[in-house]
């Protein structure tokens, strides 16, 4: 199948959001594109040609076809304002015709060259009405995977398409990576069975400091997400949330019915999005999952992803990307903040759930939604370990003397969090299986370590 990369866009859930990433054809931009092409041709020769095509949200998509002589008309100079210019069209910007020789020759290029234009957009899955993935198939689940060029995002596309899953992602790249995309496959229009919606920002110390964007990006972007479904008959969500929608429990375990006060930007932003799912939910029969994932870590044990936070992220990092960056020699050390709570060993606890788990969760929990009932699950091991305990266990995982600083608490963080899993465990049938620490970040540094500078290392 040919594909036409040049016109792959990548999508961000705002406001317009439109439902796929998109090889971005329609029937307009491809009789734009052949009129381009034709007047390209007829005007072979002597003459430069930028045609400026526009999408739908009419940004122009430009390419150049060819450059023999000077870019302007020769009526009229740069210095000239657009709207006196002799030659705009809409959509389409293009020189005035002048008489060329050779008028049948390049009549002749024209045909050649459009039918081959038809000939490519006709296999693009884009621009054909009866794609795959425009129509829903019985036997197929068609999943649209926000944020799934994101770390956890990206393993979930991955896993789906093993399980034979039909796969669509939508992510504005604004966190993720390119490379983590191609690994899976991103088709055109579709007809969606299921939401998994990862998208989001996801630090806890930037939501501090961009509490608007926080509210935006997760709160606004998840009732745009559900608007999106309602319009479109989509009838499951799987929606990503966090356990710092519970804020700093007195009693631990965490069970789904420990209150929520969540005491930072990111987890008041993720529980109001639970709470507009809920209502939802109440006036429409969508079956809907909400997971609450504790500390992610590890990657894929077949090596093919793995964490890979832009670096402008690196100061509000987690722990494992710091532990690698430290075995790395990227930063000089670890830094531990708070060696006096009252913990074991004076450092906080945390449950530390590995990616592969993680989206066998989430695909146990699509097989077992039913429609007009909500699940709400924690996601972890019902484990706490301590920080220090996971600076030795990423030590032995690196085999690299980690130098480790010691320092004063940080405004903020709490002292213990860990999940009581025995709902998901019972209901679901999901039990973690990747419970030792040194297990998952071995599999993490041995992607870290081929990939230093993440996916841009390939
Ligand atoms: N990593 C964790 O420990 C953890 C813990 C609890 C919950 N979560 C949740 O899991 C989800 C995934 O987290 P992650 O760790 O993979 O983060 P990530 O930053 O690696 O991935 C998020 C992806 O969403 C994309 N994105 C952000 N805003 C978007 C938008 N408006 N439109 C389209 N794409 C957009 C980003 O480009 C990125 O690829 C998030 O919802 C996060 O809140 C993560």
């Amino acid at each position: 199948m040919i594909r036409l990369d040049f016109l792959v866009r990548p999508i961000s859930i705002e406001k317009n959001f439109s439902v796929g990433l998109h090889i971005e054809m329609n029937l307009g931009l491809f009789i734009e594109l052949c009129v381009c092409l034709c007047y390209s041709c007829l005007d072979l020769v002597g003459s430069w040609r930028l045609c400026s095509l526009r999408n739908r949200n009419r940004k122009p998509l430009c390419f150049t076809m060819k450059e023999t002589s000077p870019m302007l008309p020769s009526n009229r100079n740069r210095n000239q304002p657009r709207a006196v210019r002799p030659w705009p069209l809409a959509g389409m910007d293009y020189p005035d015709t002048r008489r060329k020789p050779h008028i049948i020759g390049k009549l002749i290029m024209a045909v050649i060259l459009t039918a081959f234009c038809i000939l490519i957009l006709k296999q693009s899955p884009g621009f054909m009405a009866t794609s795959v993935f425009s129509q829903h198939e019985p036997g197929v689940t068609h999943v649209l995977v926000t944020g799934g060029a994101g770390y956890i995002g990206s393993h979930a596309a991955l896993r789906l398409l093993k399980d034979s899953y039909r796969v669509t992602i939508v992510d504005n790249l604004s966190r993720g990576n390119l490379g983590a995309i191609k690994v899976n496959r991103i088709f055109a229009e579709n007809a969606f069975d299921a939401v998994m919606h990862f998208a989001a920002v996801a630090y806890v110390g930037e939501s501090t400091l961009e509490p608007l964007r926080y509210y935006h990006n997760i709160t606004a972007n998840t009732l745009v997400i559900l608007e999106a479904m309602a319009a479109h008959g989509v009838k499951t969500l799987i929606y990503s949330s966090t356990c710092a929608t519970y804020g700093e429990p007195e009693k631990m375990p965490i069970t789904e019915l420990t209150p929520q006060n969540p005491i930072n930007p990111y987890g008041k932003a993720k529980k109001m999005a639970e709470d507009i799912i809920l209502d939802f939910s109440k006036k429409s029969d969508m079956a809907v999952m909400i997971l609450r994932y504790f500390n992610v870590i590890g990657s894929d044990p077949e090596g093919r992803l793995g964490e890979a936070p832009r670096p402008e992220l690196r100061e509000h990092g987690r722990i494992s990307g710091a532990c690698f960056d430290a075995a790395l020699g990227i930063i000089p050390g670890l830094k531990v903040k708070g060696t006096d709570y009252t913990t074991s060993d004076g450092t906080c606890i945390r449950d530390y759930i590995d990616v592969t788990d993680l989206v066998d969760a989430h695909v146990k929990a699509l097989d077992k939604a039913m429609p007009n009932k909500v699940g709400i699950y924690n996601v972890g091991t019902g484990k706490g370990r301590s920080v220090k305990e996971f600076v030795e266990a990423c030590k032995k995982a690196t085999g690299v003397n980690i130098k480790v600083d010691y320092l004063e608490r940080r405004p903020g963080d709490y002292a213990e969090v860990y999940s009581d899993p025995s709902k998901i465990n019972r209901e679901l049938n999901w039990t973690a299986h990747y419970t030792k620490l040194e297990e998952s970040l071995s599999i993490s540094w041995r992607w870290q370590k081929l990939h230093p500078s993440g996916y841009s290392s390939q």
